[in-house]
């Protein structure tokens, strides 16, 4: 039976875990010039309802490598939900494409396509959830953290969809991650109750920067107005000021604590340039990650 990549909490620990080991092959496979072409011959569609720069060119390119296609589908192009049903759409991409990865506002749409589908579909960020990118993330983390187990990872900002996905990993992998966000912009209380009740993790929630930051192996950083949310922009600079990611707040972290952010980045809002741009960054490898993990993803989900 098809499975879908729609959220991090839909896999367990040991899948996840296959998941990062084969990305951390592939990447090997990739630097050592070895040919890993298990896609061959089959094609991605690639559904876009928002602007993308990372999810865009990691999924064609790692489609690429693995000896498949991908085809770029843009808003103009399908109108989703307008011009035809989401259902519709899923069903006649299935007669053509191998698997699909969707880009959408609501996450309704990811999900929708996911049941109609008789292929596998992965979920390139919704309002709700950025998957791909936590587990990217973690890939990196474990490349320079050498473990996952009890790291402690500090969200500061907004309580978004890369939050989100954060909180759905630590439903399934042992570490520390603790949320800082402004009184109103906490994340979602049913994605955070069920990751307690999974009991695998200690989440905290709170107000303060720095109380989040304390001890912390990795500050992680995201826009403060996320994509849909532009008109909020002016109001949630004001709002967000306490929470910007500089040398003040990483002063808290452990000493060897890093900078990890999902991109793009607003220098000089929630990430001051000098951290960006420091020794602590590794959000040029967090990108690369997209990629490989990407490729793991796209293997176990469409491969034979
Ligand atoms: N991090 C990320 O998803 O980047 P894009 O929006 O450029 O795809
Ligand atoms: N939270 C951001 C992530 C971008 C990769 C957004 O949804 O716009």
């Amino acid at each position: 039976m098809k499975k879908d990549f729609i959220s991090i909490a839909d896999w367990t620990k040991e899948e996840i875990v296959d998941f990062l080991n084969l990305a951390t092959d592939l990447k090997n496979k990739q630097r050592n010039g070895i040919e890993h072409h298990y896609l061959k011959g089959k094609t991605l569609a690639m559904f876009f309802m928002k602007p993308s720069m990372r999810t865009r060119v990691s999924f064609e390119v790692g489609m690429y490598q693995l000896g498949g296609h991908a085809l770029y589908l843009g808003p103009a192009e399908i109108g989703m939900g307008k011009r035809e049903s989401v259902e519709d759409v899923a069903q006649v991409t299935s007669r053509y494409c191998d698997g699909i990865m969707a880009r959408v506002f609501e996450h309704s749409y990811v999900a929708g396509l996911a049941k109609s589908a008789s292929v596998p579909v992965i979920n390139g960020l919704s309002d709700l959830l950025h998957p791909c990118q936590i587990m990217s993330d973690m890939l990196t983390v474990m490349e320079v953290k050498g473990r996952y187990e009890d790291v402690h990872i500090a969200w500061i900002g907004d309580g978004n969809n890369v939050c989100h996905s954060w909180i759905n990993l630590a439903s399934r992998l042992p570490f520390k991650l603790s949320i800082a966000t402004p009184p109103g912009y906490e994340p979602n209380a049913q994605i955070l109750a069920d990751a307690r009740n999974a009991g695998i993790s200690e989440i905290t929630v709170t107000n303060s920067a720095v109380e989040a930051a304390t001890g912390a192996d990795a500050l992680y950083g995201d826009v403060w107005a996320s994509m849909g949310q532009e008109e909020e922009k002016a109001a949630r600079l004001k709002l967000f000021e306490g929470f910007q990611i500089n040398d003040a707040l990483f002063s808290h972290a452990n000493e060897d604590a890093i900078f990890l952010h999902c991109l793009p980045a607003h220098r000089g809002e929630e990430v001051t340039a000098e951290v960006m741009d420091g020794p602590r960054s590794v959000v040029f490898d967090q990108a690369e990650n997209r990629m490989h993990l990407e490729k793991a993803l796209l293997a176990k989900l469409m491969g034979n």
